[in-house]
């Protein structure tokens, strides 16, 4: 089969935990390690009665002031104490390791916390030895930053400094400096802590704002143009997708090679897909698997997502791989952003049934499983920074970093004490106890396509091709390995559908229903007559 000769990380689910929203053991109301490894049998036991996923995508677990939900680390070689020891870390390591479940840690390369010990001494005077570990320059003039660049968030990416009067460089937030990766101690300290980690046993890194590492040496201006929002008015041609921010992509998969069956995937912000193709390098040589935002933000449209696959499947290099997902910890919840305007319960099936079936890793979000919707977090217990400093605008992220919902009791069983944002008032309904026993639950839907996954090589391995001349609102596929050919017919719609017959897929025998959101499962179809019930996710196999 071909299946076998698949690293991990190209045939396996990948499941992502916000670690400070999993599950809280101490309760103080911030998740963390140990609540993770008491959750491990939900997600892996071995059985069809967990999830069965095969890795875990861990949010920052560094020593962090948390004040981007760990994505500004002061200590990248310590664990955050709000989320346990190291031996906490090393005992969930091997746990995963115990159930053949990979780990995968985030790291954030570009930028530190301004608390970091390093930006604290860079930014104490101007000659002090760790001053060039970050960005600094003179203003153009006075009161003026050193160009134009802006920050993600808003506004210039430049803040001045006035204890020794210099600008410091930073792409997102201004408490989160970027490093200066042209620094040579800067480059070397980075890899050390990717094999420190490497060297404890990680499986893989989720590199964060990885085609951000260099800027412009130059500090060139970006082009103008039109946009949505301010950071878009930029063409940002100086100050991301720098060839030498690849470079260092290629020497950090150097490393990760030197460690049997380690994967590197890389967030690549952009508005451009052949940037994150870019890092997939000129011949696997650098990251192994590469995502951007384009399928996460996709409308309800069978021909949006089908464009969104057709271009990734067409411009990928021999040696690159897919990689899905419909939610992270940025974007609002899926369930509620597809589901708006329709049966969020049905699409939020064909959404899994898409996720799943498709050629490539798919990532799942804690609570998508169970149809978390986006939560409405009041103004004064939000965390969020992006939240705090655009309200009453929605873009804060807090409502897709709610509390699990594992059970029906006060706070969702998510913690014991006061948990650090509210529980989504959908708990009572949406929890896992209560769809566990439900067979028809999103979450028993999620359970049997990932079963199925693993059991389908073509699934997990075989060719992709979208099959045409299906009607409007109809996104349809074939999954081919050897002998096995499966059929994959997701309804966008709420109407009833009849697909053409021969021209769609243009061969006779017998089909056998595999697994349908409306049941049948095992019944065998004549594909010259499918007929997909409104919002259907049908998915045949052929006798
Ligand atoms: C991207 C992460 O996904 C986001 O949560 C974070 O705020 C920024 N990078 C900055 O690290």
């Amino acid at each position: 089969m071909p299946v076998l000769g698949l690293p991990w990380w190209k045939k396996g689910v990948i499941y992502q935990i916000a670690v400070p929203s999993f599950a809280d053991s101490d309760g103080d109301g911030m998740g963390d390690l140990r609540g993770i490894i008491d959750r491990l049998d939900y997600l892996n036991d071995g059985t069809s009665s967990s999830l069965g996923v095969d890795a875990v995508w861990l949010t920052p677990v560094n020593a962090s002031p948390m004040r981007d939900f760990g994505y500004d680390v002061s200590d990248y070689r310590e664990i955050n104490p709000r989320f346990g020891s190291m031996r906490d870390f090393e005992e969930l390591l091997d746990a995963c390791h115990r159930r053949d479940m990979k780990v995968i840690m985030d790291m954030v390369l570009n930028h530190t916390s301004s608390e970091h010990p390093w930006f604290v001494e860079s930014r104490s005077s101007r000659d002090n030895p760790r001053r060039d570990w970050y960005v600094w320059r003179d203003g153009r003039a006075q009161g003026k930053p050193p160009n134009r660049w802006l920050a993600v968030v808003e506004g210039s990416a430049w803040e001045y400094d006035a204890t020794t009067r210099q600008y410091y460089y930073h792409a997102f937030l201004p408490f989160q400096p970027d490093l200066n990766w042209r620094n040579p101690q800067v480059r070397e300290e980075m890899l050390g802590v990717a094999g420190f980690w490497l060297d404890k046993g990680v499986d893989g890194f989720r590199l964060d704002l990885i085609n951000f590492l260099y800027e412009d040496e130059l500090l060139r201006d970006n082009p103008r143009r039109f946009g949505l929002r301010p950071y878009d008015w930029q063409r940002h041609l100086y100050d991301r997708s720098r060839p030498e921010s690849l470079e260092a992509a290629r020497e950090l998969r150097r490393l990760t090679d030197r460690y049997p069956d380690r994967a590197m995937m890389g967030e690549v912000y952009t508005d451009d897909p052949r940037d994150a193709v870019a890092y997939l390098g000129g011949g696997d040589d650098a990251l192994h698997l590469s995502f951007y935002l384009d399928f996460a933000e996709r409308k309800w449209k069978a021909e949006a997502f089908r464009d969104s696959v057709g271009w990734l499947e067409a411009h990928l290099p021999p040696w690159g791989w897919p990689c899905y997902y419909l939610n992270n910890h940025d974007l609002p919840r899926s369930y509620t952003r597809l589901g708006r305007g329709g049966d969020a319960e049905a699409r939020a099936k064909v959404a899994a049934a898409m996720l799943l079936t498709l050629r490539g890793t798919p990532i799942i979000y804690y609570g998508e499983e169970i149809g978390m919707p986006a939560s409405r977090v009041p103004r004064k217990r939000m965390d969020d920074p992006i939240g705090r400093k655009f309200w009453p605008l929605p873009v804060g992220r807090d409502g897709s970093r709610t509390p699990m919902q594992w059970n029906g009791e006060k706070n969702a069983g998510f913690t014991s004490g006061e948990p650090r944002l509210p529980v989504d008032l959908s708990c009572g309904d949406r929890n896992v106890e209560r769809q566990d026993g439900d067979p028809g639950s999103l979450l028993n839907w999620y359970r049997s396509l990932i079963r199925l996954r693993g059991e389908k090589p073509a699934l997990r391995a075989g060719s992709y091709r979208a099959l045409a001349g299906t009607p409007k609102g109809v996104f349809a596929y074939l999954r081919e390995a050897g002998e096995e050919r499966i059929a994959v017919f997701l309804n966008f719609t709420a109407r009833e559908v009849t697909l053409p017959g021969l021209e769609v897929v243009p061969e006779r025998g017998v089909w056998r229903r595999l697994i349908s959101t409306l049941g049948g499962d095992g019944d065998g179809v004549d594909l010259q007559r499918v007929r997909l019930r409104p919002d259907e996710a049908l998915v045949l196999e052929r006798a």
